[in-house]
């Protein structure tokens, strides 16, 4: 199986041993405490998890600051985006001391992970401006991931963490939240030796349908793993629960047994394109996956990025020996009347627009939040049966 990034074997910072995590338990009792950000406790969560190996814990302004320029640490690490825990008041958290990071987003605040604090670095505005740049390739406050991280502080603590739990995650989503060790053993278990892993946080129309297919027979690979994200995502999006049981209903009737895994990950939406890209293929090599799936506005929003910027950056900024995981880009796929099946835009040149079925997210949620199915040449109807009763509830 392909070797976790950074270093040969897996280190999860979650604390495995029941006795040293009842140990940890007691001690954060009696320490300092803070409330995190939600992105700082979905770092957590992913340190925890494994997907963030070979990092011990939040990053330094100096580290992030060379990720955000140039996607690596200052000691070299290949990294696309930067982890910290950013407050906006550090005052009294002394370089030395440990300290309970408590979660934001489960009630009663519960201790998440105990943190060694290295020090607590100041970013100046203007730093965390370019960051936000680097990041997200625009300053715009209107941009989801630029406003959650722009309101998260300017105080850097950084040092090692050990992880107690996953949050919500855990609980909420007991069949389909994953480490990446849990997910490397399956593999094992399963005598898979090439994946190829699909990132989504959208229910599964024909064309993600259709691309984890082709991208199965392209490949080779022993099976797809559909990982989904289980975080935050912005007002809009559709949420976990939904998409999961559309996606486990779709799976069930259009895929081959066993060629699927239908897994999740407990992060939130950066909205980041490129550099989310960047940093889906590292959690995904962590995951023991040989492929990512790359298709069009990959981790998009709006209209911030180009519809392959997403595949762009792992030519122009990701040096060739820097990932072992392979990305699998797809063009943009949809429907062919003329064919009467999915297809990449790439592989029918004489196709014109209208030779396709074409539907803008607008309109889906508008139809679907009426109570009209989308054409199943755009999705199946077991999955628009879910997504009409979820717009109908809510309405
Ligand atoms: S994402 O934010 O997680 O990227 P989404 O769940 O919609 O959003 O997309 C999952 C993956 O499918 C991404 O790699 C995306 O580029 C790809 N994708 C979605 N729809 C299409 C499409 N019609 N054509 C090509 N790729 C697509």
């Amino acid at each position: 199986m392909i070797k976790p990034h950074g270093s040969d074997a897996l280190n999860a910072l979650y604390v495995s041993s029941s006795d040293q995590r009842a140990a940890l338990n007691r001690e954060a009792a009696d320490l300092p405490s803070i409330t995190l950000s939600s992105a700082a406790a979905a770092n957590a969560v992913m340190l925890g998890a494994g997907y963030f190996n070979p990092l011990s814990g939040y990053m330094t302004r100096a580290d992030a600051l060379s990720v955000g320029e140039k996607l690596q640490t200052a000691d070299g690490l290949f990294w696309p985006v930067p982890i910290l825990n950013l407050l906006e008041d550090a005052s009294g958290i002394e370089p030395g001391s440990r300290i309970a990071l408590r979660d934001p987003n489960v009630e009663g605040q519960p201790v998440l992970a105990i943190q060694t604090v290295n020090g607590v670095d100041e970013f100046t505005p203007d730093e965390i401006d370019s960051l936000a740049e680097q990041i997200f390739a625009t300053g715009d406050a209107d941009h989801p991931g630029v406003a959650t991280f722009k309101a998260q502080g300017r105080f850097a603590v950084h040092g090692p963490i050990e992880v107690l739990n996953f949050s919500y995650f855990e609980n909420d989503f007991p069949d389909t939240f994953r480490t990446a060790q849990s997910i490397r053993d399956e593999f094992a278990e399963r005598g898979w030796h090439k994946v190829v892993a699909f990132q989504t946080r959208n229910p599964m129309h024909r064309a993600h349908e259709e691309l984890c297919k082709m991208a199965l027979k392209d490949t080779g690979a022993d099976g797809v793993l559909i990982h989904m994200l289980l975080g935050k995502l912005k007002p809009g999006d559709i949420p976990a629960d939904v998409r999961d049981a559309a996606i486990r209903k779709m799976v069930e009737a259009y895929f081959p047994e066993n060629s699927c895994m239908i897994t999740g990950y407990g992060f939130d939406m950066l909205y980041a394109g490129p550099r989310e890209a960047v940093l889906h293929a590292v959690f995904r090599q962590n995951a023991g996956c040989s492929y990512l799936i790359v298709g069009r506005d990959h981790a998009g929003v709006g209209d911030y990025y180009g519809p392959f910027d997403a595949q762009t950056i792992f030519d122009e900024q990701v040096p060739d020996d820097a990932l072992d995981i392979e990305i699998y880009r797809a063009d943009h796929t949809a429907y062919s009347k003329k064919l009467e099946r999915v297809v990449m835009m790439r592989d029918v040149p004489d196709h014109t627009k209208d030779d396709f079925v074409l539907l803008s997210g607008t309109k889906v949620r508008e139809m679907l939040g009426n109570g009209i199915a989308p054409p199943p040449e755009f999705s199946r109807p077991e999955v628009a049966e879910i997504l009409m009763n979820y717009y109908q509830q809510k309405a």
